[in-house]
């Protein structure tokens, strides 16, 4: 049995919590919040044993193999070197930390450790995207030449997602005084990773940052609302290939919505996670001198959760790992230098 502890019980806890429920000789056993109560309704909802609302306290209290991360970005690097440091094997939410120098930092004391580490790129469970990096590799596309890709929300211009001016998971997220990197540290994050899993790594980056005029600057409740809602990303691949990505909070008509298309020189590939997380596009062969595109179905790709036990069982550490997240944490930060200088930045 492997015992796990889910540390902030907020939004996405509860999907880290449903998840674990679903994999056999895997349970969750304690749970952490700092907030007064939600713990102790979390471990009700999930008939989960334990409750804490000290980290530390859960660590010396209760018998774990193994933590989940799902608190607030500025707090991921902290709680997951303490989690180590105790020789727990670790989940953590993304972005792994919120600069480059810390998620290395983590990256390190996980191989120093000799724990299992994974960061939760939750889109790498399509199983799309794993094939689509499976032909790439295959070279039967030849070199890949243009990446387009996109991750696009509209929670701030529209109430898809409830009224985020009365809702703290949404305002932590729009303030950097809470540790948020805007939505390049939140959802461009996993766009990075879905861009450069197939292709392969960034040689330059320059990006635009911006925040959109109705919230820059605005003070709400004890949040400063000042972190970039929206990105634009010019990437080009060690390989040669260019890309641009495109993120946002204010794409109105869309919710949640990531896409990726990829033209090598002898097929190209397209991926609509709104479509299907299982299928993917692709044209070649005869198919590319009449631009026909064809449905390949993908199978299933095995959850993070189930590859995190997984690996914890066996003892074989799965991707993406910590140094997977400090790479793509890089990225991150490439692209806020290039905002501050206007240029493009070398990686
Ligand atoms: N992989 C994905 O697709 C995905 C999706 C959503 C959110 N996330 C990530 O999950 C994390 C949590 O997001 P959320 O939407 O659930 O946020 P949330 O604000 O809904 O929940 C965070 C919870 O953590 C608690 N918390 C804060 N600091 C803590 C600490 N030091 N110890 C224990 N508990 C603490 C808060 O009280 C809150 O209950 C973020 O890092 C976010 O980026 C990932």
């Amino acid at each position: 049995m492997v015992r796990i502890a889910i540390i902030g019980t907020g939004g996405m806890g509860n999907a880290h919590a449903q998840e674990y429920q679903k994999i056999k000789n895997c349970k969750v056993v304690a749970v952490c919040d700092v907030a007064a109560g939600r713990a102790a309704a979390f471990a009700e909802k999930y008939k989960v044993k334990q409750h804490y609302t000290n980290f530390a306290d859960l660590l010396d209290g209760a018998e774990i193999d193994a933590v989940s991360i799902v608190t607030p970005d500025s707090t991921h690097a902290q709680l997951s070197l303490q989690a180590m440091a105790a020789g727990k094997h670790v989940l953590c939410e993304k972005p792994l930390a919120t600069n480059y120098p810390d998620a290395l930092k983590m990256a390190r004391a996980a191989a120093r450790k000799g724990v299992i580490n994974m960061i939760n790129f939750s889109y790498r469970n399509s199983s799309a995207i794993q094939k689509a990096a499976a032909i790439i590799a295959s070279g039967d596309l030849g070199q890949v030449v243009h990446v387009h890709g996109s991750y696009l929300q509209s929670w701030l211009s529209s109430k898809v997602w409830g009224d985020w001016k009365t809702t703290p998971a949404w305002l932590w997220r729009l303030s950097s005084a809470h540790g948020s990197r805007g939505v390049l540290g939140d959802v461009g994050v996993h766009l990075l990773d879905f861009a450069t899993f197939p292709v392969g790594p960034a040689r330059t980056i320059e990006a635009k940052l911006r925040t959109f005029s109705s919230i820059k600057g605005k003070q709400l409740g004890g949040y400063t609302l000042d972190a970039n809602d929206s990105a634009v990303i010019s990437l080009e691949f060690a390989g040669g290939a260019l890309a641009s990505l495109h993120t946002s909070r204010w794409a109105t008509g869309q919710a949640n919505s990531v896409s990726l298309v990829l033209h090598a020189e002898h097929g190209a590939i397209r991926i609509d996670l709104d479509k299907s997380y299982t299928r993917l596009e692709i044209c070649r062969g005869k198919d590319v001198d009449t631009c026909s595109w064809k449905t390949l179905d993908c199978g299933r790709t095995p959850s993070i959760y189930e590859r995190f036990v997984r690996s914890i069982r066996t003892g074989v550490n799965d991707q993406p790992d910590f140094a997977r997240g400090a790479e793509i944490q890089k990225l991150l930060d490439a692209c806020f230098t290039s905002e501050e200088t206007g240029k493009s930045v070398r990686i």
